[in-house]
């Protein structure tokens, strides 16, 4: 039973809107990667612990330029869509789904072309201190199993899903389930393969994952409900992402997205809804009932979303919120990107940008802060996906990255004469790019 400890200056979040910075705490955790204590230089068994674990050579001690800091967590990211972040922005979503991304995820059914991809994305999330990465793979089994077997043989706590779609009017006939019935067993098979693969790691788990409403049956959507209850597992999918797609449920369904799922038995604890860009007051009710959660996913909403997503009110109301890369929707894979793009985009919503009105331009009081996004990118995210993870705490998973501010080619600056503990943390928020991460814990393991 042996335990590890780190000591450093750390940052985390356990309140939401507020931040805690810790000189010299030492953080304990066990063989399991659980955190058995979290002790600050005041309390007086901490030169104790701290010289156990000094004699026992189980303590890494972080230097004065090293920060640490939970795992970063993204809520939404499509694993094979990596090839091409940053290509076709241009389009609208419908445009850019079957001009880009179609093709591309057909191609992973090819082993060789997901052994090329998989593996690096990855190396790239980890590298951007993602710990925890809720990934929609493709429509293919093996490549999504695939996709698992790398997660873990990397050490990356993951969330993911096989892809279901089987609305033949909605999907390209080169990229399609051949049938509802195929794609629930398929689904059901994808499910207890994930199992398999964990084999009780509580590394990688299944993600029922619908893509969205207009390629997925009502009696998809209804069987994958009954898969959800009686896995209880995690479900994913895109609710009300642009004014096509909730026009799209209004005109086919005469509902919302958030009716559709919550009728088949989709949204449930552990559901996550990316972007929910248009919420009906019901939808928000119906979500903060059953405890489901949202990826807001900012950079791809400003191309994709037609507006803005409501995160103050989101975050007012108490309802389960992170951040998601949404990969290459957003194509930044950087979850420190996402929170700059959360307070950048709610400023832009506050003010308002037409210049022909003389006020009165944006939505008064809805900015965020930058200490309310990092606790979206950690804590939040962990709550939205009831993990244990995302805080310091007696009981969490130790998964955690340090910020080196004078690693190689950091471009965080820090100024001890200039700069108070929430002006370091915004900073790092801001300017961190991957050098600067230098290492990155996923359950006690290291992993970068
Ligand atoms: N809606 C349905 N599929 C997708 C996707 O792959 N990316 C994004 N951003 N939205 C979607
Ligand atoms: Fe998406």
């Amino acid at each position: 039973m042996s335990k590890k400890a780190i000591l450093g200056h750390v940052f985390h979040a356990p309140v939401k809107g507020e931040f805690e910075h810790l000189v010299n705490a030492c953080i304990e955790f066990d063989e399991l990667g659980k955190i058995s204590q979290v002790v600050t230089p005041d309390q007086h068994d901490y030169q104790s612990i701290v010289q156990k674990h000094q004699e026992q050579n189980t303590l890494t001690t972080l230097s004065d330029s090293q920060y640490l800091f939970p795992g970063l967590v993204d809520l939404h990211t499509h694993a094979p869509q990596w090839p091409q972040s940053g290509k076709g922005l241009d389009l609208p979503l419908f445009d850019w789904l079957n001009q880009y991304t179609f093709p591309l995820e057909s191609k992973y059914k090819d082993a060789d072309f997901r052994e090329r991809f998989y593996p690096e994305l990855v190396d790239t999330l980890i590298a951007h201190g993602t710990t925890t990465a809720m990934y929609f793979a493709t429509i293919d089994n093996a490549a999504s199993e695939y996709l698992a077997k790398v997660c873990k043989q990397k050490g990356q706590r993951a969330l993911i899903g096989k892809v279901s779609m089987d609305e033949k009017s909605m999907c390209p006939d080169y990229y399609v389930e051949k049938s509802t019935e195929i794609a629930l067993s398929d689904a059901e098979a994808f499910i207890q393969n994930i199992i398999a693969i964990d084999d009780k790691n509580g590394l990688v788990h299944p993600v029922v994952t619908p893509r969205f409403v207009p390629t997925c049956s009502t009696e998809l959507l209804a069987g994958l409900g009954k898969l959800v209850q009686h896995y209880q597992c995690h479900v994913q999918t895109h609710a009300s992402e642009s004014d096509w797609a909730r026009d799209f449920s209004h005109e086919k369904y005469q509902k919302t997205d958030v009716e559709i799922y919550h009728e088949t038995q989709l949204l449930t604890r552990r559901t996550v809804l990316a972007h929910s860009i248009f919420l009906s007051e019901s939808d928000k009710h119906t979500i903060k009932e059953v405890g489901a959660g949202i990826a807001h996913c900012p950079l791809s909403n400003m191309y994709f979303a037609d507006a803005a997503f409501p995160l103050r009110e989101a975050i007012d109301q108490d309802l389960h919120v992170g951040l998601g890369s949404d990969l290459s929707g957003g194509p930044i894979p950087s979850i420190f990107h996402a929170c700059l793009d959360a307070v950048s985009h709610s400023r832009v919503r506050e003010a308002g940008t037409n210049t022909h009105l003389m006020q009165n331009r944006g939505e008064p009081n809805t900015r965020v802060s930058f200490v309310e996004a990092f606790w979206m990118a950690t804590h939040g995210g962990g709550l939205t996906l009831d993990l244990p993870i995302g805080v310091f705490q007696p009981g969490y998973l130790f998964d955690a990255i340090v910020v080196d501010t004078n690693a190689k080619h950091s471009q965080v600056r820090v100024y001890s004469d200039l700069d108070s503990p929430r002006d370091i943390l915004e900073k790092i928020i801001v300017h961190t790019t991957e050098p600067a991460i230098s290492s990155v814990w996923v359950n006690g393991n290291k992993v970068k």
